[in-house]
């Protein structure tokens, strides 16, 4: 099968279109024919191993894993003897990274818990938009931010892959949101159901008066104190993404911060978990969530995207279409 390999850490260069061996499903394993993936910032991390703390996970000196990609949806192919929850020919979704990552390439094996049912109202490349970005936005919001309905919700940087599902899934929980993005991105945070919008090239939404029960803090660089004083007094900051400052601050201040405050402050490490997985596929099936899809690019040219996504204004996620797409499932409507 085709696949994106490499073997030693670097920039996107690194990246090669290989033929390599296809998988075999071990028992409790299922083979997915993958028709489409995504390039998101945490797999040029991963290319990249920087910051350094990622190699422990991804290898000290090599990677660990040499076909990267962590989002994924295709058809299930073959399954082992103990899988229960598939049968060939289902069509799935799932994020990688709990399982050694591999979704750059035509085929992949993976535990059935990696995986679940895709919202059945998407084509496989919605479908591979989903799996990481939006748990990143629901487990900030519903588990770290413990969001409820009627709060105000800020969400800074809700225009990349991450924050356009942060703006719809605050709105599924009831919050009236407020989304931080720059000019060219303020109709897109709108339609996504933003109650306001702040252009941060125009405004700082620290330093104009308004107060929030809830800030989820995707990207952009502002002191954790800046954060504070635009918090409720039992305001709740969760820090999911961003500068390095601002990541830095979260690890290290905020845990300080919660503990001499009323307020709680601290960043948020994904989680992958299938039952997720099926909570943002009901969502997306009853039409409160839905991706927003910037480009797309062939397998082939992984390493382009990547260095599209490094950049760091994807409007929305960038896809990777992998093999012939089905007739009627390339993309639509998105
Ligand atoms: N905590 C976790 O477990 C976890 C998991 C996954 C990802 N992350 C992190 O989450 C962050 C966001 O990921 P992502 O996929 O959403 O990234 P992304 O898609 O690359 O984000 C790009 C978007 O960010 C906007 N942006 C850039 N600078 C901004 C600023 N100063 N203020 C507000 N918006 C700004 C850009 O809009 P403009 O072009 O208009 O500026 C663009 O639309 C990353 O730092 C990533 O590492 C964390």
């Amino acid at each position: 099968m085709k696949a994106i390999v490499y073997t030693k850490y670097g920039s996107p260069d690194v990246l090669q279109l290989k033929e390599v061996a296809k998988p075999a499903p071990k028992d409790n394993e299922v083979l997915v024919k993958i028709h489409a993936a995504t390039v998101t910032v945490g797999d040029s991390i991963v290319v990249r191993g920087m910051p350094f703390p990622v190699r422990f996970w991804s290898g000290l000196l090599e990677p660990k894993h040499q076909i990267p990609g962590k989002e994924m949806a295709g058809r299930v192919e073959a399954v082992g003897s103990n899988v229960t929850q598939f049968q060939p020919g289902d069509e799935v979704f799932g994020d990688l990274s709990v399982c050694g990552l591999g979704a750059f390439a035509e085929y992949v094996s993976v535990p059935e818990n990696a995986i679940a049912l895709k919202p059945a109202n998407l084509t496989f490349e919605q479908a591979a938009a989903v799996p990481e970005s939006s748990v990143v936005a629901l487990q900030g919001l519903r588990d770290k931010g413990k969001i409820q309905p009627g709060q105000k919700v800020l969400i800074n940087g809700a225009s990349g892959g991450v924050g356009t599902y942060a703006v719809q899934i605050a709105k599924s929980f009831g919050a009236e949101v407020t989304a931080v993005c720059s000019t060219r991105n303020l109709e897109l945070a709108r339609s996504l159901g933003a109650d306001r919008v702040i252009d941060y090239t125009q405004e700082d939404f620290t330093q104009n008066g308004h107060r929030y029960d809830l800030i989820l803090a995707v990207n952009g660089d502002h002191p954790l104190s800046d954060y504070r004083r635009v918090l409720c007094p039992e305001g709740i900051y969760v820090g999911s993404g961003g500068s390095m400052a601002q990541t830095f601050q979260g690890m290290f201040l905020g845990p300080w911060m919660s503990m001499t405050g009323s307020q709680k402050m601290g960043n948020m490490l994904v989680k992958p978990n299938q039952n997720d997985l099926v909570f943002m596929k009901e969502l997306v099936e009853a039409g409160k969530v839905k991706p927003v899809i910037d480009r797309r690019y062939p397998l082939a040219e992984v390493p382009e995207a990547l260095r599209y996504i490094e950049e760091g204004h994807a409007q929305g996620k960038v896809v990777i279409t992998i093999g012939t797409l089905p007739q009627n499932l390339t993309s639509s409507g998105e």
